[in-house]
């Protein structure tokens, strides 16, 4: 795995960017798998500046995200499908067609989004947060790693976290639905971006723990092509490790 600390959280987003656009430009037609939260949105500022100014491309391109709320209106701005509109999809030459959101709460629905995936060729570069507890996507902490997409009740700590978006967090929808552990693992290559002091027991777990289902992220030491890129404040405890 590498690991790349950055003096600014913002720094840190925009290098998932460089890599995301170096990903189109070499491939016109990436799949690109896509996320939501907080962290990602300089990198798809971005990506936005670099399709105004006529240097990427998002013709071809086809995008997976992770994750959607269950039980909520994707016209609702909370709703994963508006920040992506907001974000990315409204301000780029995305085809609609070629943009892709789970939804729904059946195996089924889950089982169409692995399909989906599967016919685009897979993912070429698959972009991640993580949450406090070491979640990515809506895979929570488990007895087991899950293999494809499929409904998960969130976490108490996941709920807190996320109801700074909502009202209250009786407002935040209890289920989600997310890909797996094993659609993330079988991306060709992943980065994962992680700021704030809040993320950085998990990024320490992530990158220097043992592998478990308890730290959903500490799967990816085994990916062939995994890159995490921190600020100071998330790479902390890695940083002071290796000292
Ligand atoms: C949610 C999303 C995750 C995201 C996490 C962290 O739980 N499902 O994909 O990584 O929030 O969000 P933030 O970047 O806002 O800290």
């Amino acid at each position: 795995m590498e690991f790349h600390v950055y003096e600014s959280a913002r720094a840190a987003c925009e290098a998932a960017g460089v890599l995301i656009a170096a990903q189109v430009t070499r491939k016109g037609d990436s799949v690109l798998g896509l996320a939501t939260g907080s962290t990602p949105i300089p990198a798809y500022e971005m990506l936005v500046q670099w399709y105004e100014r006529g240097v990427i491309d998002f013709d071809r391109v086809r995008t997976f995200n992770l994750d959607e709320y269950v039980g909520i209106d994707h016209k609702n701005p909370l709703s994963y499908h508006a920040f992506m509109q907001e974000h990315l999809f409204s301000k780029v030459n995305l085809r609609p067609e070629n943009t892709h959101l789970p939804s729904g709460h059946s195996a089924e629905a889950g089982l169409r989004y692995d399909r989906a995936i599967h016919e685009a060729g897979g993912i070429d570069i698959q972009l991640l947060g993580i949450g406090r507890n070491g979640h990515i996507g809506f895979n929570e902490p488990a007895k087991d790693f899950t293999f494809g997409t499929h409904v998960v009740t969130l976490t108490q700590d996941t709920i807190e976290a996320n109801a700074r978006f909502f009202k209250s967090p009786d407002d935040v929808p209890r289920q989600a639905i997310s890909m797996g552990i094993g659609n993330i693992m079988a991306a060709k290559c992943v980065v994962l971006v992680a700021t704030g002091a809040d993320k950085a027991d998990a990024v320490y777990k992530t990158l220097c723990g043992p592998i478990t289902p308890q730290v959903p992220a500490s799967i990816l030491q085994l990916h062939p092509c995994c890159v995490i890129l921190a600020d100071h404040e998330a790479g902390a405890l890695v940083e002071r490790e290796s000292r």
